[in-house]
């Protein structure tokens, strides 16, 4: 029957989910597609690593040129992280008409509106429902879910490696740094934990998180962030003690067309509904005129939870494809300021 290619960028935390979850759910996928998802290739930085996922050896390449010139390919996932590498390689997607789907904020709160802009003019897809908050589908939620209201606030817990270190010092005592080791063994934390814990990874979420929310652009520098290293647990039990539970909390709101957006270590109450949730869990509340509160949650990172996003995306995209109407993506906020293009950017 008719199968759609897919290529893979990265087979790491993330990769390995994707890849996993595109076999052993394929009979649902073909259900709901009425076609088979199949991974063609998958780049990775070194061959010879030993690797916890089964997959065949000869997809496996160091080449992105092998990808991106494989004529038979229809969508890239990428899945490799770092910003200008994949920035570029994404561009290069677009250009030869190929959709993509991603998982990395660190490149789309840094160039998602240059990168909106190149896929709607190849008519391409572009999603990246995975890159905030993991198996949370709050992308869909603010840009399909609430698409009738307006929103005022966003507001939550959306890095999961914080929230496990200060669950782990909060309720066991683990100290900071043996914390931070668990969140890093466990995948949740970055390759380079520094944006983790110093808030710039939530910063980059409610970057984007306020970008579709308030259809507007926000540039990081705009954002005010403080981070966990600095919190002793001896200020974690204080505020315990008082009946306050310390959460690293984002915060974006819209008022009169003043977007503000920051991230930093807040008491909340222990009856605030954010201050239950632990782990590597995040929760996004989101507060619209019309609609009222509205609360999501669920895992923030991991791999399987993650790929779940990153799949579905995939869905989408696929849909899109099979109704003609690539390119058409819902996440498209409108923007107030002048934007240079990907293209001129590329040129300087
Ligand atoms: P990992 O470090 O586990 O995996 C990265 C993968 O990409 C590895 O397979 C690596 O190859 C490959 N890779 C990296 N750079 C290159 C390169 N220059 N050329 C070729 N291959 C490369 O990262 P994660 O899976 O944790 O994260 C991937 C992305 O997903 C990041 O953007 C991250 O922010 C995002 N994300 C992660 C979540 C999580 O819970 N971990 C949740 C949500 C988003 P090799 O294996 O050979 O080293
Ligand atoms: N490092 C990120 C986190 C991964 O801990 O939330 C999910 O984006």
């Amino acid at each position: 029957g008719e199968k759609v290619s897919v290529s893979i960028l990265g087979l790491g935390v993330v990769g390995s989910g994707v890849v996993k979850l595109i076999k052993d759910h394929q009979e649902e996928l073909a259900h709901r597609l009425g076609c088979s998802v199949h991974v063609k290739s998958v780049l990775v930085r070194d061959l010879e690593k030993a690797r916890d996922i089964t997959i065949e050896e000869t997809l496996l390449t160091t080449n992105p040129n092998d990808i991106l010139e494989d004529p038979e390919v229809d969508i890239i996932v990428e899945v490799m992280g770092g910003i200008e590498e994949s920035f570029q390689l994404i561009l290069k997607a677009f250009s030869v008409k190929k959709h993509v789907v991603t998982a990395n904020k660190d490149l789309v709160a840094l160039h998602g509106a240059e990168l909106q802009q190149a896929a709607d003019r190849n008519q391409c897809d572009f999603y990246y429902e995975a890159s905030v908050a993991g198996g949370i589908p709050i992308l869909r939620g603010i840009t399909d879910g609430l698409s009738s209201d307006r929103i005022q606030q966003v507001m939550g817990i959306v890095n999961g490696t914080t929230n496990y270190i200060l669950t782990k010092m909060n309720n066991e005592g683990v100290s900071y740094e043996n914390a931070l080791k668990e969140a890093q063994h466990l995948g949740f934390a970055e390759a380079d934990p520094t944006a983790d814990v110093e808030g710039l990874d939530a910063a980059r979420k409610m970057a984007i998180l306020g970008r579709l929310a308030f259809s507007t652009n926000i540039d990081l520098e705009e954002v005010e962030v403080a981070g966990i290293k600095n919190l002793e647990l001896e200020d974690l039990k204080y505020g315990e003690r008082l009946g306050y539970t310390m959460k690293l909390i984002g915060f974006a709101s819209c008022q009169d067309g003043e977007v503000e957006v920051n991230v930093q270590p807040t008491l909340l109450s222990k009856n605030h509904p954010l201050a239950d949730v632990k782990n590597e869990y995040n929760a996004v509340y989101v507060y619209g005129e019309a609609v009222g509160e509205t609360m999501f949650y669920g895992p923030g990172a991991g791999s399987l939870p993650t790929a779940t996003a990153v799949v579905s995306d995939l869905v989408t995209v696929i849909k899109n494809m099979k109704l003609g109407v690539s390119g058409h993506s819902t996440i498209k906020p409108r923007f107030k300021k002048e934007l240079k293009t990907a293209e001129k950017r590329m040129g300087q």
